[in-house]
């Protein structure tokens, strides 16, 4: 079987068996494209390895992370798949990239220091700062004529000498930009200026569309190597959410020894299916990344095409990374709550735009991560939703 055929294939009677979140939260009547869960299978070396272990009723404790090859494969996954050399030495595991944000804050920053993020953004990344009681500093995004783009002037204006800590997303969920070097260049102006830690979570890093490239922000520089964080795991290049792994990548000795200041215990043990899987995939899968990106790329192009000729009223950009399309529903006659006259009108259940912070009323975000049929079916509800004067 192809891997088209295999990401195809897959029909709503077979997502409707699932258990995770994506398919049980809103039941048989809607269709989801909300939790950045993809619909496909896993690529084979991946589902052969978790058989094996499940088959072997192998659930013990795993080695610890210093015993196990993971870091090693990441330095060369790294090395080849972004151009990027990783002392393995440097990286740590965690349970998930969540988790390392609410940590790095605990770490890194004061109560009451400037944490700044560029909004709207993926909701841990904005709220976690208020939840800490540190000081949101968000500068939203603006609507340039090819994509979203950072407003500098504003983004400089609100930079104090308070703020400590820069929370980047890039590839940028849920805008789908992939900052350039120019842009980065800028924001690591600004993060020396400043005298900044970076908190960057790649975790998109591999869904990138041609001629876009993932450039690492700890690439830019040594001097920016050094005050940068990477986070980033397999859960959303192999669809592995529920096994809850991910890793820290620390650009200096320095921050690395402030993060295991932490006592271990406290960040949880290691998930034996997360880690052997992550390995798996960051060793084995390479040529299914490849073609899961090729299929995503015409989802893409299929989502943006059917919405500008279809509701030529909904705001949207091509994203140039991730499997996720944001769409201004401003312009459209519905409940000033897109997600609502969706969820209701529509039965169709994307995320809601205010839960991505400034910059996100008037939206919601679509996931188009399934078969091209099942992205069909959900654009047709959306279609079909709308108040006549909307339509075509
Ligand atoms: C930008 C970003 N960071 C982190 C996560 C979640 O990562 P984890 O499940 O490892 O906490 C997501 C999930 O959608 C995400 O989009």
């Amino acid at each position: 079987m192809s891997d088209d055929h295999a990401f195809d294939g897959i029909t709503i009677e077979a997502m409707r068996k699932k258990r995770g979140a994506k398919w049980q939260r809103y039941g048989d009547q809607v269709l989801p494209c909300f939790v950045a869960d993809m619909d496909f299978g896993l690529a084979l070396p991946i589902h052969q390895v978790l058989s094996e272990q499940l088959a072997a009723q192998d659930y013990g404790y795993t080695m610890g992370f210093a015993d196990r090859p993971l870091a090693e494969i990441f330095a060369a996954w790294a090395e080849r798949r972004f151009n990027w050399t990783v002392d393995a030495g440097r990286i740590e595991g965690l349970v998930d990239v969540v988790q390392g944000i609410y940590l790095t804050m605990h770490l890194f920053t004061e109560p009451g220091d400037g944490v700044v993020t560029l909004t709207p953004t993926y909701p841990p990344l904005w709220q976690s700062i208020d939840r800490m009681g540190r000081r949101l500093i968000d500068s939203t995004l603006v609507r340039g004529t090819q994509h979203y783009e950072i407003d500098f002037d504003d983004l400089r204006s609100k930079l104090d000498a308070n703020t400590k800590l820069m929370l980047l997303c890039n590839p940028h969920n849920p805008t789908g930009r992939v900052f350039n070097r120019s842009e980065l260049e800028s924001l690591a102006e600004l993060v020396l200026e400043h005298n900044l830690i970076v908190l960057a979570d790649e975790i998109h890093a591999d869904l990138v569309y041609t001629p876009h490239r993932h450039i690492p922000f700890a690439t830019l520089s040594p001097e920016i190597a050094e005050r940068t964080i990477t986070m980033t795991s397999a859960t959303k290049s192999f669809n592995l959410g529920g096994l809850r792994f991910a890793i820290a990548i620390f650009g200096s000795q320095a921050l690395q020894d402030r993060f295991n200041a932490w006592p271990k215990g406290a960040l949880g043990g290691l998930n034996s299916l997360g880690i052997l899987a992550t390995e798996t995939a960051w060793r084995d899968c390479d040529d299914w990344l490849d073609a899961l990106v090729r299929y995503l790329k015409g989802n893409r192009d299929f989502v943006y095409d059917e919405l500008k000729s279809r509701i030529p009223l909904i705001d949207v950009f091509s994203p140039e990374g991730t499997y996720l399309a944001w769409l201004g529903c401003e312009r459209l006659a519905i409940n000033p709550d897109p997600f609502e006259h969706f969820l209701e009108a529509g039965k169709v259940a994307f995320s809601p735009g205010p839960n991505f912070g400034s910059g996100g009323d008037g939206f919601v975000r679509m996931n188009f991560a399934t078969s091209r049929s099942i992205a069909g079916e959900l654009l047709d509800r959306v279609v079909a939703s709308l108040p006549a004067p909307t339509r075509p």
